[in-house]
C-alpha cells in the first residue's frame, strides 16, 4: 500500500476507513454509526459508540501484559528527579484519584480545571477525570492569573486541581498565589481546590475548600465509565483573534480513533517505544503526545520539566535521548533554535549516545529551512516538519511516515493526512494556482478527532471557521502548494501570532494595552525573531494632549501585559508614533507594519488614507533598531 491510495480510501470512503481505524479500539459498545451529524447539522463521528480514554490508555493496556512497563518517565532537572511510573502504579494512582474526585461531587459532565507544572500528578489529573467522564482544561502553567480567571469564568469548574509551584529556570512559580488572585477575579467559585504539595509545609492549605492533592488517594478506587463517543474529553482554550480564548472542545471516540491512527500511520512507532513530545500539558501538542497518544499505543512517554537549553546545558534534549533511550521525539522548531545559539557547533552532541533515536517530528510553528538544515545535518536522522492546531487535535499536513517514502523538504509542512482534504482558496473561495499563496482551508466533514464545537459558543464556533468558505473549515493559516504537491504553511493571516511556540493573540494585547489611559489607539502586531519565531511589538498613539516618555509608557504596557496574559507574551516593546497607517475606511494595515519590520518587498496599499505614514513606522522601528529590517547585526 502506497500513502496515495490510503489517502484516496480515506477520502472517498471516509466511513469504511475510520470504521476499520475505530475498530483497532476497545469499545464498551460499538458504534453502529460512523458519521452522522447533531441537530445542530455539526458533524460527530461514532456517535452511539461508547468509550472510555483513561480505560483504553492504562487498563486495556494492563490486560495486554504492559502492567510492568514503564508508562512515563518524568525528568525534571527543575526538580532535580527522574521517575519511572509503571502502566500498574499509573492505574492505580489514576483510580484512587478519580474515587476522590467522586467523592467532592464530580459527575460525569462535570468540568475539572487542572493549572499545573510538568509533574506525573498533572497527567494523574486529566485520566482520572476522563475515567469518570469529567470534561478537564488544562491551562498552561505559564498564563497569569487574569487568563485563568477568564477560563474558570468559562468553563464554570467544579473543581481546580493545581500544585505548590512550577520551577522555571531556578525560579518558582507559585500556583496557590495566582489560584487566588484569579479566584478573587472571576465571578464563577469553584467548589474545591486541590493542592499536590511539592515539598512539605510549602503550602498554607487554610480554607475548608482547599485540600490536599494525596487526601484523595484516600477514598476507595474508581472503575472507568463508559461514555459516548462524542463525549467531551476535554475544553483546550487556544488565542483567537479577540481578547476571549476560544473553548476548544475535543471528544472521545473521534479522538482516541486518531490518536491511534497517527501513532501506527503517521509517526510509525511500536508499542513499547519511549514516546518524548518536549512540549507541555497545557498545549494541544501535550494533551495530545505526552499523555493520550503514546499511552494508548502503548508506549512509554517522557515527562520533561524542563527547557531545551540552561537546564543544566545545551545538551539536555541529547542527554535525555541518551538515558531514556528515546525513539521519537517531538518539538518546535523554537527549541532547535534554542539549542542551536548555545551550541552552534552542535559540541554537546557528540558527547550523547543517539542512536536510540529514530525520527524527529517538528510543529507548532513554521520551521524556517536554516533550522531544518542544521537540525537535519547534526542529527542525521530524517526531520519531519507536520502541521496541525489545537483545533485539528492531529496532524492535518506531514508525511505519512508508514507508508510514505518521500523526503520532507526544507520549509514544506508536507502532504495532506489521511482524511483531510486540503485546499488553498483565494477570497472568493477559489482555489489558487500552484505555487500562489491563499488561506489554507479544509473540505468538510473534518476527519475524527478534530473540534467538534467551542464549549457552549456555537455561535462563535459557526462564524469563526465556516462562514467564509461554507462547506469548509478556515484553519486561520496561509501558505502554498507548489508542483510536486508538497505543502507550505507560511503564518497565520489573522492577528494570532506564534511566539515561541506559544499561540497568542494580538487583539488581547490590543485591547490590554489600550486600555492605559495615556494611549488613544494602538496596533499590536507579530514581527519576525530569529530565536522565537516571532514576537509583539505595539505602536502606540497617544491621546491629544497626553504627554509620557515612551520609556515610562513601554514600561507600564510591558507590566500590563505581563501581569494579565503572563511573560510568555514576551511582549518588550511599545513604540510611540503619531498616527497608524489605515486605509481609508479606517482598518488598520497591520500586515504592511508586519512587512516593514521584516524587510519584505511590500507594496504600499491603494486603499492607504495617507502613505507618509509608512515612513513614520519606519522611522519608529529603525531608532529601537526593532525589527529584522533594522537590528544592527554584530
Ligand atoms: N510557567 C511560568 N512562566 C513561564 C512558563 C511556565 N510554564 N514558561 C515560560 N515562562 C516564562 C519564562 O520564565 C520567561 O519569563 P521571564 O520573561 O521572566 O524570563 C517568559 O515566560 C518567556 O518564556 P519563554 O518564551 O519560554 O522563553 P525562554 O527564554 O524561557 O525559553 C525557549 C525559550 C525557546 C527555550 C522556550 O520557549 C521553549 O522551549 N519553547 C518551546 C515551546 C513549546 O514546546 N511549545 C509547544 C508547541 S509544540
Ligand atoms: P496551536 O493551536 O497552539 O497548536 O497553534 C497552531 C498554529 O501554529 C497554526 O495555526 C500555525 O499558525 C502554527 N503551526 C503549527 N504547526 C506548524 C507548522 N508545521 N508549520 C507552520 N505553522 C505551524
Amino acid at each position: 500500500m502506497h500513502y496515495e491510495e490510503l489517502y484516496q480510501q480515506s477520502i472517498a470512503n471516509k466511513e469504511e476507513f475510520w470504521k476499520e481505524q475505530a475498530d483497532k479500539l476497545s469499545w464498551f459498545e460499538k458504534p453502529e454509526t460512523i458519521l452522522s451529524q447533531n441537530n445542530s447539522g455539526l458533524h460527530q463521528w461514532f456517535a452511539d459508540g461508547r468509550i472510555n480514554m483513561s480505560y483504553l490508555c492504562l487498563d486495556q493496556q494492563i490486560e495486554e501484559g504492559r502492567g510492568n512497563q514503564t508508562a512515563i518517565i518524568y525528568d525534571s532537572p527543575a526538580f532535580n528527579c527522574i521517575k519511572h511510573i509503571s502502566y500498574n502504579e499509573l492505574l492505580d494512582n489514576v483510580s484512587k484519584f478519580a474515587s476522590g474526585l467522586l467523592n467532592l461531587g464530580v459527575k460525569q459532565g462535570d468540568t475539572v480545571i487542572i493549572y499545573m507544572p510538568m509533574i506525573p500528578q498533572s497527567v494523574i489529573a486529566m485520566l482520572a477525570c476522563a475515567r469518570i467522564g469529567a470534561i478537564h482544561s488544562v491551562v498552561f502553567g505559564g498564563f497569569a492569573p487574569h487568563e485563568l480567571a477568564v477560563r474558570i469564568d468559562d468553563a464554570q469548574p467544579k473543581v481546580i486541581i493545581s500544585a505548590s509551584y512550577g520551577v522555571e529556570f531556578g525560579k518558582k512559580i507559585p500556583y496557590k498565589i495566582l489560584v487566588d488572585q484569579a479566584l478573587k477575579e472571576s465571578k464563577y467559585q469553584p467548589n474545591y481546590q486541590v493542592y499536590y504539595r511539592r515539598e512539605e509545609g510549602f503550602d498554607d492549605l487554610g480554607g475548608a475548600n482547599e485540600i490536599d492533592f494525596e487526601a484523595l488517594y484516600q477514598c476507595g478506587s474508581a472503575k472507568s465509565i463508559p461514555v459516548l463517543s462524542t463525549h467531551p474529553l476535554y475544553i483546550l482554550y487556544t488565542s483567537g483573534t479577540t481578547g476571549r480564548p476560544k473553548g476548544i472542545v475535543r471528544d472521545t471516540g473521534g479522538y482516541a480513533t486518531a490518536l491511534r491512527f497517527s501513532m501506527e500511520y503517521f509517526y510509525d512507532v511500536q508499542p513499547g517505544n519511549v514516546f518524548w513530545a518536549a512540549s507541555d500539558i497545557g498545549w494541544v501538542v501535550g494533551h495530545s503526545y505526552i499523555v493520550y497518544a503514546p499511552l494508548l499505543y502503548g508506549c512509554t512517554t517522557v515527562l520533561y520539566e524542563g527547557k531545551p537549553v540552561r537546564t543544566p546545558d545545551a545538551g539536555a534534549f541529547w542527554r535525555i535521548i541518551q538515558q531514556h533511550q528515546v525513539n521519537v521525539l517531538f518539538t518546535a522548531p523554537t527549541a532547535i533554535r534554542a539549542i542551536k545559539k548555545e551550541d552552534p557547533g552542535a559540541s554537546f552532541i557528540h558527547q550523547f549516545d543517539t542512536r536510540s533515536l529514530q525520527k524527529l517530528f517538528l510543529a507548532g510553528e513554521r520551521c524556517d529551512p536554516a533550522t531544518f538544515h542544521w537540525i537535519k545535518e547534526v542529527l542525521q536522522k530524517p526531520v519531519i516538519d507536520h502541521w496541525w492546531q489545537t483545533e485539528s487535535g492531529w496532524a492535518m499536513l506531514g508525511i505519512l511516515n508508514k507508508y510514505d517514502q518521500r523526503e520532507a523538504i526544507a520549509g514544506s509542512a508536507g502532504f495532506p493526512v489521511c482524511g483531510f482534504e486540503i485546499k488553498i482558496l483565494d477570497e472568493e473561495g477559489h482555489e489558487v494556482p500552484i505555487g500562489s499563496e491563499g488561506n489554507i482551508a479544509v473540505k468538510l466533514p473534518l476527519p475524527p478527532g478534530c473540534l467538534p464545537s467551542l464549549w457552549k459558543n456555537e455561535i462563535r464556533f459557526q462564524k469563526s471557521y465556516f462562514e467564509k468558505y461554507p462547506g469548509y473549515y478556515l484553519s486561520g493559516d496561509g501558505g502554498y502548494r507548489n508542483a510536486e504537491g508538497y505543502h507550505f504553511v507560511m503564518g497565520r493571516v489573522d492577528d494570532v501570532i506564534n511566539v515561541s511556540g506559544h499561540r497568542l493573540s494580538t487583539g488581547e494585547m490590543e485591547e490590554i494595552v489600550a486600555g492605559h489611559p495615556a494611549v488613544a489607539e494602538c496596533a499590536v502586531v507579530g514581527i519576525a525573531d530569529e530565536l522565537r519565531g516571532q514576537r509583539p511589538v505595539a505602536f502606540v498613539v497617544l491621546k491629544d494632549g497626553v504627554e509620557i516618555r515612551e520609556v515610562q509608557l513601554e514600561e507600564e504596557l510591558v507590566a500590563n501585559v505581563r501581569n494579565k496574559i503572563g511573560a510568555i507574551a514576551v511582549f518588550k516593546n511599545a513604540l510611540q508614533v503619531k498616527r497608524l497607517p489605515k486605509t481609508r475606511s479606517g482598518k488598520i494595515l497591520r500586515k504592511t507594519i508586519c512587512e516593514i519590520a521584516d524587510g519584505k518587498a511590500y507594496s504600499i496599499p491603494s486603499t492607504i488614507d495617507d502613505p507618509n505614514i509608512l515612513d513614520e513606522i519606519k522611522d519608529a522601528l529603525r531608532i529601537r533598531q526593532l525589527g529584522t529590517a533594522f537590528e544592527l547585526k554584530s
